[in-house]
């Protein structure tokens, strides 16, 4: 008996260093496997107690469960030990350094006709107008002749056209055309729309002429449209758009969808009316073209003109923006080029 108790002592001491000594969980678990184990140096203590006397056999198999708890409990302690140790290890390993820069992230930009066809879609939206989205490619008839400018007629030359391969079909030179597509379809309805859209002109390019370029039309139909309603709602825009200190006239002018017709300029935004190179010294900045819809027109898109009137206008969003940045070639604006993009 005091031979198997010395054992028992001694394996416990054993056991216990070498739990202690384990340095990570696969290290302990061989020792667990060592000593605790079912084929373990403790278990083959244990068996030894059938051949012993069965007197002796409580008293030994007490100290045995004491020495297997006291194992366990540092089994466990060790455990939690080696946890923490490597716990700790990770968070230095991966502790974040929040004192680095970030990495910059690249910012794309909106286009500038994207920017300044958003701003005056807000301003018309703001003033009760809905937006209109009419087609780019366009019959001749929508393009021409439903707007008063019949073959022939020397107002066509105003628009050097790019037609398709399909016989009358061509890409809009201008945005007018959707006046008459809006026409038909709320007739008889009142209406108040702006159309911005792509318009596509077989031109020289120069400095202030693209190829491609947008306009922004609008188009106002009731029963009592008048002069007046034109002029107070250009107005009312050219303030929200340019300031409300923005000065503005009326010039007279011809287009064949307005009678009468009328150019707008605003005060120069670059030299405040004093004259410079971009107003030609003249101190006034054209924006937009406009006038009362035209008789004919109002009944090509089924309203009767004894009973309806309406007003129109349409500008482009590249020149008013040339003209608030002071930018002196439309060119820029296709060019693809970033050290002009950027810039917005
Ligand atoms: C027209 O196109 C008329 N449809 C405008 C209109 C609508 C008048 C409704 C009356 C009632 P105009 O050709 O002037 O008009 O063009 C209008 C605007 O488009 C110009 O003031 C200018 O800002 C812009 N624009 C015209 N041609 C070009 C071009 N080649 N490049 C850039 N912008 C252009």
């Amino acid at each position: 008996m005091e031979h198997i108790l010395q054992q028992l002592t001694s394996l416990g001491a054993e056991a216990q260093r070498a739990l202690q000594g384990a340095a990570n969980q696969a290290a302990l678990e061989q020792v667990r496997v060592r000593y605790l184990g079912r084929k373990g140096a403790l278990a083959a203590i244990l068996r030894e107690l059938a051949d012993l006397d069965p007197a002796e056999r409580p008293a030994i198999g007490k100290v045995a469960n004491e020495v297997k708890q006291r194992l366990e409990a540092a089994l466990a302690a060790q455990r939690e030990a080696i946890e923490a140790v490597a716990q700790q290890a990770a968070v230095v390993a991966e502790r974040v350094d929040v004192t680095l820069p970030g990495r910059p992230v690249p910012m794309g930009r909106l286009h500038p006709s994207t920017r300044i066809l958003r701003r005056i879609c807000q301003i018309w939206s703001d003033m009760g107008f809905q937006v209109y989205r009419s087609r780019d490619v366009e019959t001749e008839e929508m393009n021409f002749e439903l707007l008063n400018i019949p073959a022939h007629h020397p107002a066509r030359d105003m628009w050097d056209t790019f037609y398709t391969t399909t016989e009358g079909m061509l890409l809009r030179t201008h945005t007018s055309p959707g006046q008459i597509r809006a026409m038909r379809q709320y007739c008889p309805e009142p209406i108040r729309v702006i159309l911005p859209g792509m318009c596509y002109r077989y031109e020289q390019i120069t400095a202030r002429s693209e190829i491609q370029f947008h306009q922004v039309e609008g188009l106002a139909v009731g029963r009592h449209v008048t002069m007046t309603d034109l002029k107070g709602t250009l107005v009312d825009f050219a303030h929200r758009m340019f300031g409300a200190d923005r000065k503005v006239r009326f010039r007279a002018s011809h287009f064949p969808f307005t009678e009468p017709s009328a150019e707008m300029d605003v005060e120069c935004i670059i030299c405040e009316g004093q004259g410079c190179v971009v107003c030609k010294q003249s101190g006034w900045l054209e924006i937009l073209g406009c006038g009362m819809v035209h008789p004919e027109v109002l009944r090509n898109g089924g309203y009767d003109p004894a009973v309806f009137s309406g007003f129109a206008f349409g500008m482009g969003p590249e020149r008013i923006t040339m003209l608030k940045h002071g930018i002196e070639d439309i060119r820029y604006f296709w060019a693809n080029d970033l050290r002009f993009l950027e810039q917005f």
